[in-house]
């Protein structure tokens, strides 16, 4: 029988609490304050609701003698897992903490990171990850890469079931940066966050190349050069600021749908302001997110990866409250062409809208691809494939706008009726062909345009002619690949009729294990 009261016992408790609490110790605590950064618990309060965190694993601790490791132990291990809400939506949640060796990842750290992923599964709710970690606990070993494993094996098997966002609010370095690129969303902070898999002084030993931390895998850099991340934040407040509004437009898991948003903006709102933002002139660049903005509720369009492959823009956005994923040609970057690097940024948010049966609408101002040796030697041609494979692959409701050019193979690629578009709508001058008018008169039309005596004059007249003949949606339209020929300020009424047309929509495919995406 215990000789200690219950008021004891709770005394006990609620020590060993307050020792979990606080980390590595206050001096600790006190250099990642000076570093910028902040504890792996301020972090889960500005992501969270407030007061809605629950706590597991506080009292976890590891198990390792190797090089004194018995005596450096810390309550929770160097990472805070749990749960909370996210307005009001359940979301499971680890943060490394930095103050307890580093954030260093050894086998108990990884198995509680482990233990939330499978109750996230288990249970359907996203996982975020909020990353700060000098990497596998080096006096841990094989233990420590076992613990990554585990991880990578799990982050592959909720791929598509539940959705996880990384936030990359410190070190992440080595193989352990390929928790992050297996989730689908990748968050960074300028100034803390760092991911790469070789680090500089790594670098200047094997390549002699000289590059500082930050050039080399910081915030800017995956954003803008590497596509590695989806959004880039000033500071690591706005990167939760930014994980909350994200999760707004997912469903807890794939068997959910994402909750309908109240909203204001009436879905009849016909903005006359559409007709003049796309220019007729084909050749002439614009801003296709003013198109987007003034289509959504409120003008409120979610981008996500703005800063890479600006020729496409992706991105979410709502319609009578519902979530759609947006795709757009961007006229303004590369003239809207397709090029490597927006094949791979359009295809992956086309299956991650599919994968969560979020509806894809699609925006075309499309010339074609781009032409060059660096991009063939690169790979368009499979990379390219990625678009065709991935909008033909996705069984969530297809919505296409043409707002004006529809060229050729990237007419196909953005989504055209035969990749399975439910619902194509066009503008009055879109143009559905081959190629534009004056490429298409100087092949077809050569023979006369060489042998008439005013050559010039017969090309501007036989280009004319085309373009009278087929730049234009009715020809489209007379076949059934466009379903509707709409005003510009219909677009918003017309978007959200489809939508609702394809509540039910069901489609049943061959079974099989699974597909091969082009690579
Ligand atoms: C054990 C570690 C550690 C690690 C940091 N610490 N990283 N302990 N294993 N991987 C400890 C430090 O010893 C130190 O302990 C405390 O954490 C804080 O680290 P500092 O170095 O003082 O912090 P800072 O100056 O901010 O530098 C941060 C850092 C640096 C750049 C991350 O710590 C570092 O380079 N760490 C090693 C990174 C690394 O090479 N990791 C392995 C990567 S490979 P004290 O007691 O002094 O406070 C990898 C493979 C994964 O992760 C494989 C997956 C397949």
């Amino acid at each position: 029988m215990s000789d200690k009261s219950m008021a004891e016992y709770c005394e006990d408790l609620l020590k060993r609490r307050e020792k979990a609490q606080a980390g590595g110790g206050p001096k600790a605590v006190a250099k990642q304050h000076e570093k910028g950064k902040l504890t792996a618990r301020e972090r889960i309060d500005l992501l969270l609701d407030p007061g809605s965190f629950v706590e597991i694993d506080e009292f976890v601790e590891h198990r390792c003698e190797n090089f004194g490791m018995g005596a450096t132990k810390f309550l929770g291990d160097g990472v805070v897992t749990g749960y909370g809400t996210v307005e009001g939506r359940i979301v499971y949640v680890y943060s490394q903490d930095f103050t307890v060796i580093g954030g260093s990842l050894g086998e108990a750290h990884a198995k509680k990171i482990c233990k939330v992923m499978d109750l996230a599964m288990q249970n359907g709710y996203p996982v975020v990850g909020l990353n700060d970690s000098g990497g596998a606990r080096i006096q841990e070993a094989v233990d420590s890469l076992s613990g990554y494993g585990q991880i990578f094996y799990r982050n592959t098997v909720a791929s598509g079931v539940v959705p996880q966002i990384s936030v990359i609010v410190g070190p992440c370095a080595g193989g352990a940066v390929y928790s992050p690129a297996l989730t689908d969303f990748v968050l960074m902070a300028q100034g803390s966050g760092v991911m790469h898999i070789t680090g500089p002084q790594v670098i200047k030993a094997v390549t002699g190349e000289e590059v500082t931390s930050e050039q080399l895998g910081g915030a800017m850099t995956h954003n803008a050069i590497s596509g590695n991340a989806h959004f880039f934040a000033k500071d690591e407040r706005e990167c939760y600021s930014q994980t909350r509004k994200l999760l707004s437009y997912m469903p807890s898991n794939n068997m959910e749908e994402v909750p309908v948003k109240e909203t204001a903006d009436p879905v009849e709102r016909a903005d006359a302001a559409l007709r003049d933002i796309v220019p007729t002139n084909p050749n002439k660049g614009y801003d296709v997110r003013k198109v987007l903005a003034l289509v959504v509720d409120d003008g409120d369009f979610f981008e996500v990866q703005p800063l890479w492959a600006k020729n496409i823009v992706t991105g979410f956005g709502r319609v009578g409250g519902r979530t759609i994923g947006i795709i757009a040609n961007q006229a303004m970057n590369m003239a809207g062409c397709l090029d490597i690097d927006a094949s791979d940024k359009a295809s992956r948010f086309i299956r991650i809208c599919n994968a969560y049966n979020i509806p894809i609408v699609t925006f075309v101002d499309v010339p074609g691809y781009l032409p060059g040796t660096a991009q063939e030697y690169g790979g368009i041609i499979r990379h390219g494939a990625k678009m065709l494979y991935a909008y033909s692959e996705a069984t969530a409701p297809k919505i296409t706008v043409i707002l004006r050019k529809a060229y050729g193979g990237a007419y196909l690629g953005m989504c055209s009726k035969d990749l399975g578009a439910d619902v194509v709508l066009a503008w009055p001058q879109a143009e559905i062909a081959v190629m534009g008018a004056e490429g298409a008169a100087n092949i077809i039309f050569r023979k006369e345009i060489e042998g008439s005596s005013d050559p010039n004059a017969t090309r501007s007249q036989k280009i004319e002619e085309y373009r009278e003949a087929f730049a234009n949606p009715f020809v489209a339209a007379s076949r059934g690949f466009v379903d509707r020929v709409i005003l510009p300020e219909e677009t918003r009424l017309c978007i959200w009729q489809a939508l609702v047309s394809l509540d039910g929509k069901r489609v049943v495919r061959p079974k099989r294990k699974h597909g091969i995406l082009p690579h």
